[in-house]
């Protein structure tokens, strides 16, 4: 697959087939999260990948915890209409988190310029970076995968669970596996819309 084809198919997979993700596979798409660009080349990222189901289905009590009451209301089975589908496909996602055989949380140690004064937009911004690397890389892969800011729903209670210190940032918890639909296509704006020639405001080609 080109890189093209990877960009316009690269869509939020929340379903997955229940089968394993090599180890193996996992360290590549780190691999290739870490070829991506940061604030003066420091790297500050780190991964944490977590496989293990005791671990899943912490996560899984935690996200039911937290996002259930908003998720109470249950469409009707014969409500066909794309809100109740979408609704019912959030629900399962969150239900049924500790199905998903891996997910990694991307981090970022908040360092830059320096330890003692450091700057948070490059600590997003290289963190973020990196992590678009990894959904290309999965996408690539065969593998599903989505951007979710599923952590902090309970922020507090997943550093303790996992460890993770507070001069690191969380960036991304992202779901993996082998996906059970389909890929893509897109719905975005065209470029044609989102562009400015030369000054702000300015759409004339
Ligand atoms: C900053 C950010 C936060 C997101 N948080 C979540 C999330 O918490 N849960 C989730 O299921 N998807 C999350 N998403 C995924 C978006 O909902 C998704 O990318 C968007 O709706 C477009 O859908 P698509 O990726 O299928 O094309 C997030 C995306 C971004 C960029």
């Amino acid at each position: 697959m080109d890189i093209f084809e990877a960009m316009e198919t690269c869509r939020s997979i929340r379903r997955m087939r229940p089968d394993p993700v090599p180890d193996e596979v996992l360290e590549k798409l780190v691999h290739y999260a870490t070829r991506a660009p940061s604030a003066g080349n420091t790297q500050l990222w780190r991964f944490l990948v977590v496989t293990d189901q005791r671990d899943r289905t912490w996560f899984r009590d935690m996200l039911v915890d937290a996002v259930g009451p908003r998720l109470a209301t249950i469409p009707a089975e014969d409500d066909h209409s794309d809100a109740a589908r979408n609704a019912r496909r959030y629900r399962r996602f969150i239900f049924e988190f500790d199905k998903i055989p891996a997910f990694i949380i991307t981090a970022v140690e908040n360092a830059f310029p320096s330890k003692e004064n450091p700057d948070p937009q490059f600590m997003w911004s290289t963190v973020y970076a990196a992590t678009q690397n990894l959904l290309l890389a999965a996408r690539a892969m065969g593998l599903g995968a989505a951007m979710t800011t599923n952590h902090l729903e309970n922020e507090p209670a997943v550093r303790q669970h996992f460890g993770i210190p507070e001069d690191f940032a969380l960036g991304a918890t992202i779901p993996l596996g082998y996906p059970e639909g389909r890929y893509g296509p897109l719905t975005r704006r065209p470029a044609g819309e989102v562009i400015f020639r030369d000054r702000w405001g300015n759409t004339a080609a």
